[in-house]
């Protein structure tokens, strides 16, 4: 049997990761400022993390939500006070997708309506609702296309308020910094008025975490530098450092009721185990105050960089934008520099989205390979 072939690859295995570093099958070393689309939290393979895995693999890997698990209180609880958000109930289920289409179907529910309103370029998962409140329209199928959903600009709030007085409006999705699209993000007063508008009008509030999350802007989550609170929230990519997982979070506005959401493998032993592992270390290492320490080293060294035209994002969600497309910068910085980096919609833009334990060396050894990269390519 063949895979589906779906992804274009670059030609690296990689065997074995540690930290910020991955090797492939001959031994060469890579450093990962990319942490597989934002994934890797805490670094790869934390003893932490793999030693509280293996004991929970040899008690009890899984059952489904039809008995007790204690593991599910312990997460949401640490889950909870990590993040400020102890006011909010938590659904977990298996990826960001699976997020953002529960918090989509809570919003339906809790109004009775079904139109949405997201941003261009937005991203938030591939999958029925939420791909069509994906602002790509090759990647929605016609099955997709039937969710009504309004696309608006970032940042101008007379739009969502004209859309929303339609009064057929269930949610506002939006994502806490945009990542696949490029690192845009709405302002301040955006978020506020965005904020107070759902409010005046009945219509459900969802901040998609999914990639802004989990400390990597600098705060546990992106919404939180604009002092608002959300309907709901999403989270799930750096939540368990790659053991699959999503979470929703959801406030007192909406009442939970049996059946409104479920999941065979949401919520498992292994996947909380492995989610509170993450924020063992993110709370004992001060992982989110490296974040901002290396964010402004990253910020300070970028600027010798002369090509670069912009720097987007925040903490260690950052895009780096030129104005030239990166693709072969990217490859150069894979196969000679052994770097790897993310692109985006924009592919201007190199997306930075390491480990939140990257050192400032690390960085360092960042900046000098890129500047070596672009002297040769002059
Ligand atoms: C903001 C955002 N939302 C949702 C998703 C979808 O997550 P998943 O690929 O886990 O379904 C992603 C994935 O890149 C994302 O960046």
């Amino acid at each position: 049997m063949n895979l589906f072939n779906v992804y274009p690859l670059y030609n690296v295995t990689p065997v074995k990761a540690r930290g910020c570093h991955v090797w492939d099958e001959k031994g060469t070393k890579y450093l990962d400022l990319y942490g597989g689309h934002g994934v890797i939290s805490i670094g790869h393979t934390h003893p932490v993390y793999v030693a509280k895995l293996k004991e929970q693999l040899d008690k009890i890997g899984f059952y489904s939500n039809s008995i007790q698990n204690p593991l599910q209180k312990e997460l949401a609880k640490k889950l909870g006070k990590l993040s400020g958000c102890e006011d909010y109930d938590l659904f977990l289920c298996n990826s960001g997708a699976e997020a953002n289409e529960n918090a989509l179907k809570l919003a339906s529910f809790k109004t009775g309506k079904k139109r949405v309103i997201s941003f261009e370029k937005s991203f938030h998962g591939r999958t029925s609702a939420a791909v069509a409140a994906t602002d790509n329209l090759s990647i929605n199928a016609p099955i997709n296309l039937q969710q009504e959903v309004a696309f608006l600009p970032l940042n101008k709030i007379d739009l969502v308020e004209k859309e929303i007085q339609k009064g057929d409006v269930c949610a506002v999705i939006i994502e806490g910094i945009q990542g696949v699209g490029g690192l845009d993000e709405g302002t301040f007063r955006f978020f506020k008025d965005l904020q107070k508008l759902c409010n005046e009008n009945g219509v459900i509030f969802i901040l998609d975490e999914i990639q802004s999350g989990y400390g990597r802007s600098g705060k546990f989550f992106a919404f939180q530098h604009h002092n608002i609170h959300p309907d709901i929230i999403t989270t799930a990519k750096g939540m368990a450092n790659g053991f699959p997982i999503g979470g929703v979070l959801i406030s007192d506005k909406i009442e939970a009721k049996f059946g409104m959401l479920g999941t065979t493998f949401g919520g498992n032993h292994l996947a909380c185990a492995a989610a509170i592992a993450v924020l063992n270390v993110v709370e004992k290492e001060i992982l989110i105050e490296n974040v901002n320490k290396v964010s402004t080293h990253f910020l300070e060294r970028v600027k010798e960089i002369p090509q670069v035209q912009k720097v987007k994002g925040k903490g260690l969600m950052l895009g780096v934008e030129f104005d030239f497309e990166v693709a072969e910068i990217r490859k150069k910085l894979i196969f000679d520099q052994h770097i790897f980096t993310g692109g985006a919609s924009n592919k201007k833009l190199l997306r930075i989205l390491p480990p939140l334990s990257v050192t400032k060396s690390q960085i360092d050894e960042f900046v000098d390979a890129l500047k070596a990269v672009l002297n040769d390519n002059k």
